[in-house]
C-alpha cells in the first residue's frame, strides 16, 4: 500500500510523530486495517491528547520502539508504565489491585492495571489531578468498579475541594480495611484522617478510646463488628461520612455509643435529656455534649468534661445558670440502685407500689364482682342489660345493672 513507510530517522522526533499520525490520526484509514470500529478507535491516538498529558514532552517513539515500519514488525516493543515508574509499580504490587499476596492468584481482568486509573495517552500530572474536573474523573474511574463506595450527599468529602478516594486510600496501596497495612485500618485512621483533621486526631489519640485502640493489637478486634474500642469511622462512618451537628448524626452517634455502653445508654434514656432525645429534640444534651467527642475520659480523671470539678462549665454550655447544686442532678440514674440513688430508689418503689397496690385492689374487686354476677346468673338473678324485660335496656351499664337487678328480683 501507498502508506508503507521506511524507518523513521532517529532524532527527528517531530517528524516521527507526524509519520505515526498519518495513520494513528486517521480513523477511516485505521478502520480499513482493523476488524471492528472499536478496535480502530483504540488505535486512534491524537497528538494533542499526548501533548496535554503528563507525557507531553515525549514522542510516540519514546515509548514505542520499532514501529517505524508497517505492517508493524513483531519485534516492535512498547515500554510499559512500570518500566519508567518503578516506585509506583512497587507500591501497586502490594495493593489489592495487583492481587493481595497470599491469596489465590487473581484472574486477569480482576487485576487493576495502571492504565485503568490513569488512562494510556491521557495521563494527567499530579497538579491537575489534585482538584477540579480531573479529580472528579479519577473518582469516577474508582466508582466505576466500586459503585457502593460512591461519595454521595451528604458526604462532606464529596464537595470538599481536593479530596478524592485516594486521599484516604492512597494512590497505589489500596488494601482491605481489615489488613493492618491498609491506611483505613482502625489503627491507621488517626494518622491518615488526621493528616487533614489534625485537631480531632490530636485530641482523640489521648482520650480513653484512642489509648485503648493503641493498646489493642490490630488482630484482636474489628470495630465494625463492635469489638474493641472505636476508631474514626466507627463513629463517623465512611462513604458517606456523617456530618457532625446534624440531627441524623446526633441520633446515630448515640446509637454508636449505646452499642458499646448499653448500660450508660439505658440510664441516659431514663433522664429528661434522654427522653427528649428519643422524642426528636435536637437541643437537649446527648452523650457527646456532656462527655465531648474526642476528649472522653473516665469520670474520675480530672481531664474529663464530666469530672466533678468540670461539671458546672459542661452543663453551663446549655444551662447558663448552672451552679454546683444543679449539677448534682444524676445524668445516669439507676432507680433500682439504692446506694447510688436513694431518693429515686425510694420514690420509685413508693410510686410503683402505690400503682401496683391500687391496680391489685381494684383488679380483685372487679374479679370478685364478676364471680358474683356469674353465681347470681346461675341462680337466675340478672345484673346486665341483656335481660329482655328490663326497661333499662340499652342504657348505661351502671344504671342498667341496678335496675335490671331490681326487676329480676321482682320476677322471682
Ligand atoms: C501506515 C499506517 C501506520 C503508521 C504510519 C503507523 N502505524 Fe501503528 N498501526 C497501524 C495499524 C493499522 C495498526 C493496527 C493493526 C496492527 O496492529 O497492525 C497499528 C498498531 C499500532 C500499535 C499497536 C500494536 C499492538 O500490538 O497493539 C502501536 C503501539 C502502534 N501502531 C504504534 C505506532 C507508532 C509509534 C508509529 C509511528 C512510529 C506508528 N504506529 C505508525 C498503522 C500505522
Ligand atoms: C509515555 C509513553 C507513551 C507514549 C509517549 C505514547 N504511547 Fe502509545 N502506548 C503506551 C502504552 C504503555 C501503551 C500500551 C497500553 C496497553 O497495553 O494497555 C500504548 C498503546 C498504544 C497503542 C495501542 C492501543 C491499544 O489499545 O492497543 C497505539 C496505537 C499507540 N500506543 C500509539 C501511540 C502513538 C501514535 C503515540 C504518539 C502520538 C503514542 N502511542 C505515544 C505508551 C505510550
Ligand atoms: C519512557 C518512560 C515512561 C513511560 C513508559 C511512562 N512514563 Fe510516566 N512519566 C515519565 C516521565 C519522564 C514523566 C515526567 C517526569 C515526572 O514528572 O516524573 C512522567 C510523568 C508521569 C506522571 C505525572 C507525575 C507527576 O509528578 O505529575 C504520571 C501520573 C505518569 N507518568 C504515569 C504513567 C503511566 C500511567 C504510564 C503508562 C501508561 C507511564 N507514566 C508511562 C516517563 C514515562
Ligand atoms: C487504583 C488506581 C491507580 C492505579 C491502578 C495506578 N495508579 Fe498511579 N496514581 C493513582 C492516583 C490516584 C495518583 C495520584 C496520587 C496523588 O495525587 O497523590 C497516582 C499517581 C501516580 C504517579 C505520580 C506520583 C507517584 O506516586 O509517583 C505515578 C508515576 C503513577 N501513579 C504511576 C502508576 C503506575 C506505573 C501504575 C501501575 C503499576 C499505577 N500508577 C497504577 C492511581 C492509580
Ligand atoms: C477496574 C476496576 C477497578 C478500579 C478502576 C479501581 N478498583 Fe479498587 N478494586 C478493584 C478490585 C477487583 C478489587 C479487589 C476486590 C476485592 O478483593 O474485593 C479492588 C480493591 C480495592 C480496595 C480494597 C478493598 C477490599 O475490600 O479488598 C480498595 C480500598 C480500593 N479497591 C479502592 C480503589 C480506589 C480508591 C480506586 C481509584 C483510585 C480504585 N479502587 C479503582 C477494582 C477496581
Ligand atoms: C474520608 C476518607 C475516605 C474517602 C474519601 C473514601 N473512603 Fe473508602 N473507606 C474509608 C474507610 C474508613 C473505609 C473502611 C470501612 C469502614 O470503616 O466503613 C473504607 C473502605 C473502602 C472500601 C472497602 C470496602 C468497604 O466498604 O469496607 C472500598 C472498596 C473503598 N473504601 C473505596 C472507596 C472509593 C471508590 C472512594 C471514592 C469514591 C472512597 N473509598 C473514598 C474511607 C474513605
Ligand atoms: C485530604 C484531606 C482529608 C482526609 C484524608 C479526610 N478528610 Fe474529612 N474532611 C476534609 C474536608 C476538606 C472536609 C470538609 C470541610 C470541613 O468541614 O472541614 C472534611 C469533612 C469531614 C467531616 C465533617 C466535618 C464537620 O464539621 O462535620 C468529618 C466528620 C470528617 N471529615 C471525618 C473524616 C474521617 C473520619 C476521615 C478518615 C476516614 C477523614 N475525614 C479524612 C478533608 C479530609
Ligand atoms: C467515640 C466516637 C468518635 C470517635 C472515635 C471520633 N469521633 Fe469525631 N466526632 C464525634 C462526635 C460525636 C462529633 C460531634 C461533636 C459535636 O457535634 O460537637 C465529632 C466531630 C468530628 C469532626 C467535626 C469537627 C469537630 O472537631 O467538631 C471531625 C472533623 C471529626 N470528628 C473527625 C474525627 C477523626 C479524624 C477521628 C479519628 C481520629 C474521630 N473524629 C474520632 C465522635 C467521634
Ligand atoms: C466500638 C465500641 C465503643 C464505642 C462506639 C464507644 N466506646 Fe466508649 N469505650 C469503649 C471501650 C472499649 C472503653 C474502655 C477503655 C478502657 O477501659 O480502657 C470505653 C471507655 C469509655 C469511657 C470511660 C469510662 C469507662 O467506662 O472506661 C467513656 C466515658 C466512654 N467510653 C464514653 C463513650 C461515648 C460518649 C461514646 C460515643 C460518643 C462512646 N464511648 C463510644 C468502647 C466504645
Ligand atoms: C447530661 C450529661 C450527660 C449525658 C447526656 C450523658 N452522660 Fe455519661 N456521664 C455523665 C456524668 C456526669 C457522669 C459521671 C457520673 C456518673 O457516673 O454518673 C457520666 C458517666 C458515664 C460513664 C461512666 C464513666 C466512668 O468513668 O465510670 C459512661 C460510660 C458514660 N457516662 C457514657 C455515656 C453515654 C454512652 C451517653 C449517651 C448514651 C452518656 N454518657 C450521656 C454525664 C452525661
Ligand atoms: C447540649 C445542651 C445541654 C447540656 C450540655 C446539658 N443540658 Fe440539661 N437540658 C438541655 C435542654 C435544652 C433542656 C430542656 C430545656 C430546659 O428545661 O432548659 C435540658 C433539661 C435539663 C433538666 C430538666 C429541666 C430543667 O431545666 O430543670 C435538667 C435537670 C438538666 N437539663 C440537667 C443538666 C445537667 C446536670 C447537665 C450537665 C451534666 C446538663 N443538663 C447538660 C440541654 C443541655
Amino acid at each position: 500500500m501507498a502508506l508503507i513507510m521506511g524507518l523513521v530517522p532517529a532524532g527527528l522526533e517531530a517528524q516521527a510523530v507526524l509519520e505515526c499520525q498519518r495513520c494513528h490520526g486517521e480513523l477511516e484509514l485505521l478502520r480499513q486495517h482493523t476488524r471492528t470500529l472499536a478496535d480502530a478507535r483504540r488505535m486512534l491516538v491524537l497528538p494533542e491528547e499526548l501533548a496535554a498529558s503528563a507525557h507531553g514532552h515525549m514522542t510516540c517513539t519514546d515509548c514505542h520502539a520499532g514501529f517505524g515500519r508497517f505492517p508493524h514488525p513483531a519485534a516492535a516493543r512498547t515500554t510499559g508504565c512500570a518500566d519508567c515508574h518503578e516506585a509506583a509499580e512497587q507500591e501497586w504490587r502490594r495493593s489489592a489491585h495487583a492481587g493481595v499476596e497470599g491469596e489465590e492468584a487473581r484472574e486477569v481482568g480482576e487485576v487493576v492495571t495502571c492504565t485503568q486509573c490513569h488512562g494510556v495517552h491521557t495521563v494527567v500530572d499530579l497538579e491537575r489531578l489534585a482538584e477540579g474536573p480531573e479529580l472528579a474523573r479519577l473518582n469516577e474511574r474508582c466508582t466505576a468498579c466500586h459503585e457502593l463506595q460512591r461519595l454521595s450527599p451528604p458526604d462532606p468529602h464529596r464537595a470538599a475541594e481536593g479530596v478524592g478516594c485516594h486521599s484516604c486510600h492512597s494512590a497505589h496501596e489500596q488494601l482491605p480495611p481489615a489488613d493492618p497495612e491498609s491506611r483505613m485500618a482502625a489503627h491507621n485512621q488517626p494518622q491518615f484522617c488526621g493528616a487533614c483533621h489534625q485537631e480531632a486526631a490530636a485530641a482523640w489519640v489521648n482520650d480513653v478510646h484512642g489509648q485503648a485502640l493503641l493498646a489493642t493489637p490490630p488482630e484482636d478486634f474489628d470495630p465494625r463488628r463492635g469489638i474493641g474500642p472505636p476508631t474514626c469511622s466507627t463513629c463517623h462512618d465512611a462513604h458517606p461520612t456523617a456530618v457532625a451537628g446534624e440531627r441524623d448524626f446526633t441520633v446515630a452517634a448515640v446509637e454508636r455509643c449505646a452499642e458499646c455502653h448499653p448500660h450508660a445508654a439505658q440510664t441516659f434514656f431514663g433522664t429528661y435529656h434522654g427522653k427528649a432525645t428519643a422524642l426528636g429534640s435536637v437541643i437537649v444534651a446527648t452523650c457527646a455534649d456532656c462527655h465531648s467527642a474526642h476528649q472522653i475520659f473516665p469520670a474520675d480523671d480530672p481531664r474529663s468534661t464530666v469530672a466533678e470539678q468540670n461539671l458546672v462549665p459542661t452543663c453551663a454550655a446549655c444551662h447558663p445558670y448552672a451552679r454546683p447544686a444543679f449539677v448534682l442532678y444524676d445524668s445516669h440514674p439507676e432507680p433500682f440502685n439504692r446506694h447510688r440513688n436513694p431518693a429515686i430508689f425510694y420514690s420509685f418503689w413508693f410510686m410503683n407500689s402505690l400503682l401496683i397496690g391500687t391496680l391489685t385492689v381494684f383488679g380483685l374487686h372487679t374479679l370478685f364482682w364478676w364471680v358474683r354476677i356469674k353465681v347470681d346468673e346461675r341462680r337466675g338473678i340478672f345484673h346486665g342489660p341483656g335481660h329482655k324485660h328490663g326497661p333499662g335496656q340499652g342504657q348505661g351499664q351502671g344504671q342498667g345493672q341496678g335496675r335490671v337487678r331490681g326487676e329480676g328480683d321482682e320476677h322471682e
